[in-house]
């Protein structure tokens, strides 16, 4: 009784001293040793923004499949993309006293609150994709690095525009994701260092002359309002010129905006759908893209970021050091947070089969 309530007492401490940042780094001894912390397995709660996009359904099993392989008991929920059903859910989980807390935030800011409730609590916090904003209760970050999403899309528009073998300057129309999601300004910066020149020089012309953040930005990722805006911008903008590229941050604003340009005539009749990126190789953009409508995708594993979090939820309950690979790039307004960042890799008609065939992502059958 007396050996389990210290392994207890050296587990909570692990706990605390994680929960504050100030990881020791003192390795668990396993079975054999004494003194330091073995890893109590209790249950996780795992908050995810939504099941709308397919990305979060695949990241929510894949983090419960492999916590609960490694003996944790795990506490799913999807919040709808609604913020105050999020807030509660967080609270829920504090209130239940699970062990350890997963979240991708719907608004990286609004759930501090909670999650200062989670830290008086003693319960450490892992931001899973999306970093949470303005609180020091959160432990450790993992992510894709979100600034090369950017550079990749960027990089991927260019070629496609010069596949196309349109004349130059091309008119390009650019998409970014939730203002109140922090990977969109990342998504965004990364691809304008890229795109921004190639404006300056002339390469590219916006003809909506919409380029501002805060303007081409798309509330919770809602694909009905990338459609809506990319409508109004045909109308207004494209009379009597053509659209060749169209810089799109995630798949299901891809799918919106292309909907938007079949509606407006675009790929039928000898008028070309113009050069339009994405993220998440969402499968039915995955299968636009195998049909040569959506021009490319950026592909990041969910199952192996999962993995990570996993990874993080093991070595803070076990009260060994926190892999991380990245400690100044995202800094949450109160304090650097320690990150563990993972590679996206972009992917086209010629490359998108093989990447997600060889990483397991889909079967042949799905890609048929
Ligand atoms: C994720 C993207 C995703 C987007 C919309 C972002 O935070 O990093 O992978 O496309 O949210 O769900």
């Amino acid at each position: 009784m007396r050996k389990i309530l210290a392994i207890a007492a050296a587990a909570a401490l692990a706990l605390t001293m994680s929960a504050c940042g100030r990881d020791t780094g003192t390795p668990a001894t396993g079975a054999s040793g004494s003194s330091a912390a073995v890893a109590v397995k209790g249950t996780i709660g795992v908050a995810m923004p939504t099941k709308t996009s397919e990305r979060w359904i695949k990241d929510g099993d894949y983090i419960k499949q492999q916590l609960e392989a490694a003996g944790y008991t795990v506490n799913l929920v999807y919040a709808n993309d609604d913020i105050p059903t999020q807030v509660t859910q967080v609270n829920d989980m504090i209130t239940k006293k699970n062990q350890l807390l997963i979240v991708a935030a719907i608004d990286g800011v609004a759930l501090k609150g909670a999650l200062a409730e989670a830290k008086a609590a003693g319960i450490p916090v892992v931001a899973y994709d999306r970093l949470l904003l303005q609180t020091d209760a959160v432990s450790y970050y993992t992510t894709f690095d979100n600034f090369k999403v950017g550079v990749l899309q960027a990089n991927s528009l260019l070629d496609g525009l010069a596949a196309s073998g349109k004349p130059k300057p091309w008119n390009v129309e650019l998409f970014a994701g939730s203002p109140d999601d922090n990977n969109a300004t990342f998504f965004f910066n990364g691809a304008m260092s890229i795109l921004q020149p190639k404006i300056d020089d002339g390469t590219i012309k916006i003809p909506s002359a919409e380029t501002d953040f805060k303007v081409v930005a798309t509330l919770r990722w809602d694909a009905a309002v990338a459609k809506k805006r990319m409508e109004n911008i045909l109308t207004k903008s494209y009379a009597s010129t053509d659209v060749n590229g169209v810089l799109a941050p995630y798949d299901g604003l891809s799918r919106g905006i292309i909907a938007a340009l079949k509606g407006s005539g675009y790929g039928t009749g000898g008028k070309a759908l113009p050069v339009v990126t994405g993220q998440d190789a969402e499968l039915e953009s995955v299968k636009s893209i195998l049909a040569g409508e959506q021009y490319s995708t950026v592909f990041k594993n969910t199952r192996d970021l999962a993995a990570a979090a996993v990874k993080m939820v093991q070595e803070i309950t076990g009260g060994t050091t926190v892999t991380v690979n990245d400690t100044t790039s995202y800094n949450n307004g109160i304090k650097n947070v320690p990150t563990q960042l993972l590679q996206p890799q972009v992917c086209d008609k010629s490359t998108c089969k093989q990447i997600l065939l060889d990483a397991n992502y889909y079967t042949a059958d799905q890609l048929a």
